[in-house]
């Protein structure tokens, strides 16, 4: 547990995962579906918990997370709240439903009142005035850069982001657009190390990893890539931390182990 936090069985807050990137200690964050699954994360010391819509592929089947729905968002929000007591609860806006600032409230709004303490969703600097209305409207929100899986269609595929100096140039602009904009954290997928060490050293928010290297304030994984249950190919930058334990609860403990001593990632796992 938390040597940073003070009373470390109350439930944290964003002003608590703040205080971690502040005292350099790596936010341990987790997507979760089911309230027993939360559970076992919440007691295991996970801090930060995404109700992804990456459930539309792991959960639902489906080849994308293009045809997740808010309905689907909110009803697995509602059974995350319920086994939750400590962890900060995420809940993701799926694809088409911040299409407008008046609908990205609406659905904000829907998520917020499901249990989520602070949404997530795709974007870039063009999204700004939607992060803008929801940070006067008290919805925190997470802003998720660098692979956006909502737009596979559009870029032909799940790779690294940011490879040539324009892409990073536009990453970094996007990342200093959306927090000056009022997001309270970022989320930063498949991106070279350095580039998303880059982002992180100028964010005055903290930022998430995945695929993203160790030079961040945190670290997230899909919970069934942690578990070894993924459909398909789990992606280099995953480990599987079932393998070497007996149980799904000590699989999860040894995650937060890795992730708050820095030995998640390796050097295996991270785009340099
Ligand atoms: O939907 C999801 O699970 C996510 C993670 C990959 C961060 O966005």
């Amino acid at each position: 547990m938390s040597q940073y936090l003070a009373a470390p069985e109350r439930a944290l807050t964003l002003n608590d995962l703040r205080r971690l990137r502040a005292a350099g200690e790596p936010i341990v964050a987790l997507t979760a579906y089911d309230a027993s699954f939360a559970a076992v994360m919440d007691a295991a010391g996970v801090e930060y918990v995404l109700v992804g819509d990456s459930l539309g592929m792991v959960v639902q089947g489906q080849q994308t997370t293009v045809p997740v729905t808010v309905e689907d968002i909110c009803y697995h929000t509602r059974s995350v709240a319920r086994g939750l007591r400590r962890a900060v609860l995420v809940a993701d806006m799926p694809f088409g439903s911040f299409n407008s600032v008046g609908q990205a409230l609406d659905n904000a709004v829907r998520l917020m009142q499901a249990g989520a303490q602070m949404v997530k969703l795709e974007a870039t600097g063009r999204q700004a005035d939607l992060v803008a209305s929801m940070a006067e409207r008290g919805i925190p929100v997470c802003a998720h850069i660098g692979l956006q899986p909502q737009l596979v269609h559009k870029l032909g595929g799940y790779r690294v982001q940011g490879r040539d100096a324009e892409g990073a140039a536009a990453m970094r602009d996007d990342a200093r657009t959306l927090v000056e904009a009022g997001a309270d954290m970022l989320l930063i997928e498949c991106v070279s190390s350095p580039l998303a060490a880059q982002i992180t050293r100028a964010s005055a928010v903290p930022v998430i990893g995945i695929g993203a290297g160790a030079e961040v304030d945190g670290q997230v994984l899909v919970l069934y890539d942690v578990l070894g249950i993924s459909i398909g190919r789990t992606p280099r930058f995953a480990r599987n931390f079932l393998a070497d334990h007996g149980d799904i609860g000590g699989a999860i403990a040894a995650y937060v182990h890795a992730v708050k001593t820095r030995a998640f990632p390796a050097a295996g796992e991270r785009f340099d």
